[in-house]
């Protein structure tokens, strides 16, 4: 072989993770399956266009691909690991090789690639973000994808022209996102402008479809505020019936209290996922499973779930399931409700017919293409591994605390039955409120509602049976895509010294 023929020997990679300069060509060294001979190639693609180029890149490289090896950028030869398939060459080729790894990243996999998206410009500053189930920080890349529907294409998606072509693919590709994130089509997808409206939705939608004068509605106790006051006003506006099923000490629906709840004139049954405060999940197949054998629609909340855990319509046998942007990275005022084929509703908005004449009004393109860049982003980082990442920190934290105060730590909700994310614990003789007041280094919640200076127990933890004295010493400690171990021992160290301070006081 000739010297110049030779394989360049590449450089070690450096430290901090794969990077790549906006303006630079890289390169997927692989081998092509090519009748029967698996020959050595090399993909180079640019990176400025490989968010537009990126499912392309990874229909040309699947088609071609058996084994990627390696990437290339000028700083350096990184290697892929042999499960680094298709799927992950897509994720890099649609944002991480634009980002530079954070000062001092640490290279947690030790394959060079950063996995720890670069510092979030919101959270620099601040005190230490553990409410990410209140909301999440809208990601840079989830902005940028919004960005230009904001700026450059401005038609309205219904429009024959060309400026209608733009914004209605666009709308159609968002529509696909959030449906492959959670195992739909994408003909099922509603998108609305809030979790509430999508819910809102899901139960008046079945409630005046069903042509029933007295519907059954079944629900649970510790349901968001969004489905229980939708019932509510069903029982006040339009004569339904509504069963709210208890939950036991964890948070958790018994299948035969719906079983034995369920009759001839039930309509619905509305059961969410995941718990907001305790992260407790719902046995959401058994419940569908036995509420379709009594002829009724099943609807889920997954405003929590969706992202956080792999969701998958089918597999859960749902009909009706609510997606929330700002709970997964896309900003407020964006969600979806999935409605399975022959579902009837009536609709939330009347109009000129959009979103299958159940939600008119002109669409919001940006916001739909940020909650779909936001569900591949969350697709992605699910095939990778976040939940168990997300889970490993979680559990240092609650680990410290414990170490740190023996004997006085206490879960609320189920220890293995919950979100990776959700971390709810009352600390023995304290209140969250004053924890959380000593400890301004954290930004928590607690579940409990302040008026005029008076503290209520979270009505969720008093579902579970909890007295009010120990529902109002709950912190929800909520973590997330930015959140890291430098976080949780921050955390760990200001609440603990926050509680004897609180602890004595009380006494
Ligand atoms: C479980 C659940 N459902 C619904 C919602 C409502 O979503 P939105 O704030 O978009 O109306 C939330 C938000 O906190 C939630 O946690």
């Amino acid at each position: 072989m000739k010297s110049d023929q030779r394989p360049r020997v590449p450089p070690d990679p450096p430290t901090g993770g794969f990077t790549a300069r906006r303006h630079e060509t890289v390169r997927i060294h692989c081998r092509l399956a090519c009748e029967d001979v698996a020959r050595p190639a090399v993909l180079p693609f640019k990176v400025a266009e490989a968010a537009d180029r990126s499912r392309e890149l990874v229909e040309r490289i699947g088609e071609l691909s058996e084994a990627p090896e390696a990437v290339e950028s000028r700083r350096g030869r990184w290697p892929l690991r042999p499960q680094d398939t298709v799927r992950r060459i897509g994720r890099l080729a649609t944002g991480v090789l634009q980002r530079r790894p954070a000062r001092g990243a640490r290279d947690r996999w030790g394959d060079g690639m950063t996995h720890l998206p670069a510092p979030h410009p919101g959270l620099a500053d601040g005190p230490v973000y553990l409410d990410y189930n209140a909301t999440t920080p809208v990601d840079p890349r989830v902005a940028a994808a919004m960005l230009p529907h904001l700026t450059r294409f401005f038609g309205n998606p219904s429009s024959g022209h060309p400026y209608g072509a733009r914004p209605r693919t666009a709308l159609a590709q968002a529509r696909a996102q959030v449906a492959a994130l959670i195992g739909a089509r994408p003909e099922g997808i509603v998108f609305t402008a809030s979790g509430s409206e999508a819910d809102l939705l899901a139960l008046r939608g079945a409630v005046l479809a069903c042509g029933n004068r007295r519907p059954h509605l079944v629900t649970q106790a510790t349901e968001h505020p969004a489905v229980l006051a939708s019932c509510r006003a069903l029982e006040r506006l339009h004569g339904a019936r509504v069963t709210v099923l208890p939950v036991d000490g964890e948070g958790l629906v018994d299948p035969g209290a719906l079983s034995d709840a369920l009759g001839p004139d039930t309509v619905l049954v509305s059961v969410m996922a995941a718990n907001n405060e305790t992260g407790a999940l719902q046995p959401i197949p058994e419940l569908a499973a036995r509420t379709h054998a009594h002829g009724a629609l099943f609807h889920c909340d997954a405003a929590q779930a969706a992202g956080r855990i792999p969701l998958d319509v089918i597999g859960l046998g749902v009909d009706l399931l609510t997606v929330v942007g700002h709970k997964m990275y896309a900003p407020k005022g964006i969600a979806a409700l999935w409605v399975r084929d022959g579902v009837r509703l009536e609709p939330v908005v009347y109009g000129g017919g959009q979103e299958r004449g159940l939600r008119s009004g002109t669409e919001n393109t940006a916001l739909a293409v940020a909650l779909g860049a936001a569900a591949q982003l969350a697709a992605d980082e699910l095939s990778d591994g976040a939940p168990s990442r997300i889970r490993a920190l979680r559990d240092e934290l609650h680990a410290h605390l414990a170490d740190a105060l023996p004997g006085r730590v206490h879960l609320n909700g189920p220890d293995l039955r919950r979100l990776p994310n959700t971390l709810n614990v009352g600390i023995d003789g304290t209140r969250g409120h004053e924890v959380l007041r000593a400890a301004p280094g954290i930004a928590a919640a607690t579940g409990s509602a302040c008026h005029s200076g008076t503290h209520t127990p979270s009505p969720v933890l008093t579902a579970m049976g909890q007295d009010p004295d120990r529902a109002l010493g709950a912190l929800r400690l909520t973590l997330g895509r930015w959140s890291t171990a430098q976080d949780v021992a921050t955390a760990a160290r200001v609440l603990v010294r926050a509680v004897p301070a609180v602890a004595g006081s009380r006494r």
